[in-house]
């Protein structure tokens, strides 16, 4: 296992100093190389105009693009930048052809905007939606999925990493199904980009959506889509400006080719320079240090949680990433989370309805969740589970 410097990650990361941070699946903290970009994209663009800096800084605006390659393996005009991960997912999963009784199968671990996507295109388009079964680990059950492809099918949209959960759904297996039976699938890795290896040509998908502010430890606002050439330019995307199409002399218009027909005109475009920054950052460790970092310190945690009185861990997953939740019998997750912020511990709830079909079939409300990142420490596990044993005490 390659190991990390990890005294430099933490002095990359200076707040880390005082504050405890696992809400990294939240927004984690950005390092000082991606704030600077970010804050002196953003005095430039104060000293010298939005556009002007634009063109003055069109080599770190073009860095986001040859990172993103870089990081999932793609070309550069395979990468769209976005505001989030949920337009980036939408542009896509919106302009999927879809007519009455077309299929759409997905995991009963998704993500709950994704959920409300799937219930407005059944109303609207008449899409059938088919919730593919976990197997006993909680992941999507692959040999249910391949089960169900048909000719009806049109669409397999799959949350990688669910918000609520440790769970990581084999990504590659469903790939290597929906490649075989030639169906599109569009892969949510919100959770997965920036905390592991992520290859698109060897997970086999067509399209695969995230975010900057989480494992990335990019600025907020910020996203990202990559979209298979071929695929992308098969797709009418659901909106489209100037930048995203050009008009044509005598009617018509004709979108970008590759991904950049899903983009915008106007972008946040100080955090997407600090968003190339960030993924450069990513690729500097090595996203294969990075993830088996996060899984140990994960793994620590959930052990250390386990054996702790009235505590629940309510992770699934055969592989578990960094996401650790729980709930405790003596309180509820916005008190433990209000009471270890008052400690300067960061943690974040999810609710229900972040992960809903998958607690409704748990029979889950709300839990704590608790996200790892590889510049935290195996004393800060510690120190975090000393603090909840006085938190549930409050
Ligand atoms: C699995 C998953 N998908 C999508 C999203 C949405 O990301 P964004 O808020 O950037 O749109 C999240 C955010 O928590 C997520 O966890």
């Amino acid at each position: 296992m390659a190991s990390l410097d990890i005294a430099r990650a933490r002095a990359d990361t200076p707040a880390a100093e005082n504050l405890l941070h696992f809400n990294n699946a939240g927004a984690s903290l950005m390092p000082l190389a991606v704030s600077a970009t970010l804050h002196e994209y953003l005095r430039a663009e104060e000293n010298f105009g939005g556009y002007e800096t634009a063109e003055r800084e069109a080599a770190a605006l073009d860095n986001f693009y040859r990172q993103a390659a870089r990081l999932f393996n793609c070309d550069t005009g395979e990468i769209a930048f976005m505001e989030n991960a949920t337009r980036a997912w939408d542009m896509v999963f919106y302009a999927v052809p879809i007519k009455p009784g077309d299929r759409i199968l997905t995991t009963v671990s998704e993500y709950g905007s994704n959920v409300i996507a799937y219930r407005q295109r059944a109303r609207r388009d008449g899409a059938e939606v088919v919730v593919v079964p976990d197997d006993r680990h909680g992941r999507i059950d692959t040999a249910a999925l391949a089960n169900l492809v048909d000719e009806r099918v049109k669409l397999i949209s799959l949350s990688h990493i669910p918000t609520g959960g440790g769970l990581v759904n084999p990504a590659a297996e469903v790939g290597k199904i929906a490649r075989a039976a030639g169906v599109p699938f569009l892969l949510d890795s919100c959770q997965g980009a920036g905390q592991m290896p992520l290859d698109v040509r060897a997970i086999g998908c067509d399209a695969l959506s995230g975010t900057g502010r989480k494992y990335l430890r990019g600025p907020r606002g910020t996203g990202f889509l990559y979209a298979r050439r071929e695929f992308a330019e098969q797709l009418e995307p659901p909106f489209l400006d100037t930048h995203a199409a050009q008009l044509v002399d005598g009617g018509g218009y004709q979108p970008l080719p590759g991904a950049r027909r899903f983009e915008n005109w106007e972008q946040n475009l100080a955090g997407k320079a600090a968003l190339g920054a960030a993924m450069e950052y990513a690729l500097g460790w090595g996203l294969g240090a990075i993830r088996d970092r996060v899984y140990k310190l994960a793994a620590q945690l959930r052990g250390e949680l386990a054996k702790m009185d009235g505590v629940t861990v309510t992770d699934q997953g055969m592989e578990q990433c960094g996401i650790v939740t729980f709930t405790a019998e003596q309180k509820s997750p916005g008190v433990i989370k209000e009471s270890l912020g008052r400690r300067a511990i960061n943690i974040s709830v999810v609710h229900r309805w972040g992960t809903p079909w998958s607690y409704a079939n748990r029979g889950l409300g709300d839990v704590a969740r608790a996200s790892v990142h590889y510049y935290n420490t195996e004393g800060e596990v510690e120190g975090f589970i000393s603090a909840l044993e006085e938190a549930l005490k409050d």
